[in-house]
């Protein structure tokens, strides 16, 4: 197997059945999506096009629902500018929240960035967490129903719960599970205690035990599981999370956009040049010469330029089976479809960097103190 999924690095080309079987989760089954459908009313792209492919009691969450509103829970470690793959999930939670009225728990965990990375100080990653909280605002949500909480700031409540979870974690666990050592710092060590608290607040703030659903990227998985180890001892439900694959790098088809390499995501504060830039010089499944193409075609199921129309900027099923059948039998360019994804990419981005621009105002509106 030539690919590694932790909480820390994605290498290789993923393969996501391999996935499902080496975290133990499921797989999201056509009988799942259409009992979603039936409470939703429609099934969002991200489902209906296996974005999010797998999951952990998500039947249990929309079984329950009508008695036992789930709340949402989702997070982010602040380590530099938010890409278009971080807005994922937070777009779907949008779309939960709306959906289903929920209460939105969001954490920013400048302690574990801070932790983890010998080149961050404690006063970046606050820095970061701040401004990152401009790009989840800008997704739109309902500042009555969103809570977004930085760890370092929200310490004393989210302390007093992370003790509770870590009496009842053991190092062995913690290091089988995300493979810690002797030499690894304490603060990681006990970290995972802190991103477990989010899965019971709601239950305490909300004074219900309430059900938590975690739409997040399958890397997030090991976390769960600690958790969902604990939370029947501590009286609260296990926590169901939802996982959504990785959007893939604009450089190639191997690993996932990465903030340290700039050139291989589209950020959501680049500019119109930036985004041009960064799509017209991207991996596609292109052929050598334009007369190759006409001839043979090219190959959309490796190109990024595809796979970014299918996960996010082409959400009509027709357009983007045209595209596909298009770009195989050699009617369609690679530089045209880049540049209509560049365009499209870019009227996206210009509206978020406006909602961004406004989330400066309202920012304290959206944040949970103690
Ligand atoms: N550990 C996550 C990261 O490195 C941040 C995070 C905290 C998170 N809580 C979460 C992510 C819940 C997804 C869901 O980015």
């Amino acid at each position: 197997m030539d690919f590694k999924v932790t909480p820390w690095e994605v290498e290789g080309e993923v393969d996501y059945n391999k996935l499902i079987e080496q975290f133990g989760t499921q797989p999201l089954t056509q009988e799942l999506l259409a009992e979603f459908e039936k409470k939703a009313g429609e099934l969002h792209l991200f489902l209906k096009r296996r974005i999010f492919f797998s999951h952990r009691d998500f039947d249990w969450i929309l079984r329950i629902h009508h008695e036992e509103p789930f709340a949402l829970y989702t997070g982010r470690g602040p380590t530099g500018p938010v890409h278009l793959g971080h807005l994922m999930p937070w777009i779907f939670c949008k779309y939960l929240q709306d959906k289903f009225n929920s209460n939105f728990y969001f954490q920013v965990t400048d302690d574990e960035k801070f932790l983890f990375r010998e080149e961050l100080s404690v006063e970046d990653t606050k820095e970061i967490a701040y401004d990152n909280i401009l790009d989840i605002i800008a997704c739109g949500f309902d500042s009555k129903k969103t809570f977004i909480f930085i760890d370092t700031e929200y310490a004393k409540t989210l302390y007093n719960i992370a003790i509770t979870v870590a009496k009842r974690v053991t190092f062995s666990t913690t290091r089988a599970v995300f493979g810690f050592e002797n030499s690894t710092n304490i603060g990681m060590i006990f970290f995972p205690a802190i991103q477990a608290v989010p899965c019971f607040l709601p239950s305490i703030l909300e004074k219900r035990k309430a059900p938590v659903l975690i739409p997040a990227a399958i890397d997030q998985d090991n976390y769960w599981r600690v958790t969902r180890d604990v939370a029947e001892r501590l009286g609260y439900y296990k926590p169901a999370a939802i996982h959504n694959i990785f959007l893939p790098s604009l450089t190639g088809p191997s690993g996932k956009m990465s903030a340290s390499k700039e050139e291989t995501a589209i950020f959501c504060k680049d500019t119109r040049e930036q985004v041009f830039t960064k799509v017209m010089n991207a991996f596609t499944g292109g052929r050598a010469t334009i007369a190759e193409q006409r001839k043979f075609g090219g190959n959309p199921d490796i190109c990024t330029i595809y796979q970014y129309y299918y996960f996010l900027f082409m959400p009509d099923d027709d357009e983007v089976e045209k595209r596909h059948l298009d770009c195989k039998s050699g009617n369609i360019m690679c530089g045209p479809c880049k540049a209509e994804l560049a365009e499209r990419i870019w009227t996206f981005l210009e509206k978020h960097q406006e909602r961004r621009e406004k989330a400066k105002d309202v920012l304290e509106e959206f944040m949970l103190r103690d």
